[in-house]
């Protein structure tokens, strides 16, 4: 069935519903195979798609681009020293200028707040590209990763091990909870969900007939785990906390070991990328004790970090298609 999510933003999967998600779901699964078949709907001929980044990024940034050009629009990249945004021009006013000239506008950056106030003003569709409570893009790419291996995500395993107050981990478990995923956040005490979060999330497993297990303890958060998920241990913005993290992360780290006490051989292992593995990035050189996955994992046969990298083209392009398109 076909959902209509015309004008709607896409701020955080709280505000949509289990058949909305799959909707999303099923409808980047039809990009992507007309995609690979050749098919060029042009879903988004004549739009004009603005790209707001405080942050860095090379997947969102290029899924945005790579998607809107697929579907006939037209991307312009709006980086944090563009633009006014913030220091001479209220994000409230800047909302409004954009909203009059773009049909649709990503965002990505700091505080969740600064996406709601887009999302309020702009008049066309807000969508977030992460933010430091929520990245719920990524979760699409993730989910679509792990039906397209298992074929389906009720009641699937799945293990979120690491800094479980990210906006990963809060994304994630908001996704898994309302599409009925047994989810488990594994980390230490200190770095728990917020409480509100959880329950909020207990409320969405109730009514999907999911289950959320919040728990410090590796080898009960991992068994029968379907899909073992990591992030980095330090978000961006969060690069002063890095020592901190090394020290309460480092048992949490994906080793083959771990992945072992599954107990499950065909658990998969995801990554929103990017990623700590070895030793060959400029802050890994600096921190070497950061490497929240082992290479082993990283490159090994349960690894699908690159579909899932992929999918953000598919899953982004879905939600504008979606909230913008024909
Ligand atoms: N996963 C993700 O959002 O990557 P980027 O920071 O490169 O966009
Ligand atoms: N938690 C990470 C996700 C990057 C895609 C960050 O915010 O840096």
């Amino acid at each position: 069935m076909a959902y209509n999510l015309k004008g709607r933003n896409f701020l955080t999967l709280k505000d949509f519903t289990k058949e909305e998600i799959n909707f999303l779901l099923k409808l980047s699964l039809k990009l992507k195979e007309d995609k690979y078949a050749g098919i060029r709907s042009k879903n988004l001929e004549g739009k004009n798609i603005a790209l707001i980044f405080e942050k860095p990024s090379t997947r969102t940034r290029a899924a945005f681009v790579v998607a809107s050009v697929e579907e006939g629009a037209h991307p312009e990249y709006l980086g944090k020293n563009d633009i006014q945004l913030g220091k001479k021009e209220t994000v409230k006013d800047t909302a409004r200028v954009l909203g009059r000239m773009f049909d649709g506008i990503e965002f990505r950056g700091f505080k969740h707040e600064t996406v709601e106030i887009l999302g309020e003003y702009a008049g066309v569709p807000v969508w977030n590209g992460l933010t430091d409570k929520y990245h719920p893009t990524q979760v699409l790419a993730d989910f679509l990763t792990v039906l397209e291996e298992r074929g389906y995500l009720e009641g699937i395993k799945f293990a979120y091990v690491g800094d479980g107050r990210n906006n990963m981990a809060n994304s994630l478990m908001i996704g898994a909870a309302k599409l009925g995923m047994d989810f488990r956040i594994v980390s230490p005490k200190e770095l728990f969900p917020e409480d509100k979060l959880i329950k909020e999330s207990l409320e969405y497993a109730k009514d999907s007939g999911g289950k959320i297990t919040i728990t410090a303890d590796i080898d009960e958060g991992v068994k029968g785990a379907d899909v073992i998920y990591t992030d980095v241990w330090a978000s961006m913005g969060e690069e002063d906390k890095i020592p901190e993290r090394i020290k309460l992360l480092k048992p949490y780290q994906i080793t083959t070991t771990m992945l072992d006490k599954t107990g499950n051989g065909k658990v998969i292992f995801l990554h929103c990328l990017p990623s700590f593995h070895n030793h060959e990035t400029e802050v890994a050189k600096k921190y070497p004790d950061i490497c929240e996955v082992e290479e082993a994992v990283f490159e090994g046969k349960h690894s699908r970090v690159f579909d899932e990298a992929e999918n953000r083209v598919h899953t982004i392009k879905a939600v504008m298609v979606a909230t913008l398109g024909k």
